[in-house]
């Protein structure tokens, strides 16, 4: 079987050996996916181990994106744009980088939330390693517009730079403003916080979707007791899985079996 791995820091409760095997058994792909943990400054030498070792490609996680951005040799556009690599290929001498985060989000949110974000007034929080990841497929799904929100405002107009056609800004702009698609792109969730968010925020008939999966974060909670729809993002989980089976086998495992398989779980 061909090999391939998921490479981050901690690494012990990543989802990804077991969505690869699921993707691997329902299309009949020989292949083996493991976790490996690497330390945080054994990132490069790890992944370069593996590859020498015969693996075929790579999934990267927490906190190694930035780092195999820097060790790809070639890069999709969408990787060059984020600036951050979750997908590496090992072909030859050759290390190609791409990243799947926005794709599988974009695509989570139309194909299984059966909400088209075309058209529509986009809030993205945050602007770390992953809102800068899905900035991009967003700006291509042709939404009304897309604002960008830190709290550290600074950093969301550092973006503009790099994205044309966003809008950026901090919390206290929000206000008088609403928004069809919300996307929590913070890590507010990990310490058990909400970010500034006015009431008024969410249109009728809004989504709200956290990137975040495993627990209720307050945004989650907050979007809720709005009335809003509310998503988590083990589909995006899945969908970026996917996105990258696709680029190393050629193959689209269908995806809605799996996601129900760890909603159930
Ligand atoms: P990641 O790779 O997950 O994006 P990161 O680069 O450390 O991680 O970025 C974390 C993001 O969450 C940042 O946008 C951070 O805002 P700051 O730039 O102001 O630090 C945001 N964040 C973290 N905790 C937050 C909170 N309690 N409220 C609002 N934003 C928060």
């Amino acid at each position: 079987p061909d090999r391939y791995a998921v490479f981050g820091n901690p690494i012990g409760h990543s989802k990804s050996p077991l969505i690869h095997a699921a993707f691997a058994r329902q299309t009949g792909q020989d292949i083996v996916y493991e976790a490996r943990l690497a330390a945080l400054d054994g990132f490069t030498q790890a992944a370069i181990t593996f590859a020498v070792e015969g693996g075929r490609g790579a999934n990267v996680t927490v906190p190694f994106k930035e780092e195999a951005f820097r060790l790809a040799t070639q890069l999709s556009e969408r990787a060059a744009k984020a600036e951050a690599v979750n997908t590496l290929t090992f072909k030859g001498d050759e290390i190609l980088g791409d990243n799947t985060d926005g794709a599988g989000l974009v695509r989570d949110i139309r194909d299984n939330l059966h909400f088209e974000p075309a058209g529509k007034r986009i809030l993205l929080m945050g602007a770390g390693g992953a809102a800068r990841g899905v900035i991009q497929p967003l700006l291509e799904a042709k939404p009304a517009a897309l604002m960008v929100v830190n709290r550290t405002e600074e950093k969301a107009h550092l973006l503009r730079d790099f994205f044309n056609g966003i809008k950026t800004g901090g919390y206290a702009d929000l206000q008088g403003r609403q928004f069809d698609l919300v996307i929590n792109a913070t890590s507010s969730g990990l310490s058990d916080q909400l970010p500034p968010l006015p009431d008024t925020v969410f249109s009728d008939g809004a989504l709200a979707y956290d990137m975040m999966y495993g627990r209720e974060t307050p945004f989650m909670r907050f979007a809720r007791e709005h009335g809003t729809t509310v998503a988590d993002g083990l589909g995006m989980l899945v969908e970026q899985a996917a996105e990258a089976f696709f680029i190393w086998r050629g193959v689209r495992p269908q995806t809605a079996p799996v996601i129900a398989q760890f909603r159930a779980a």
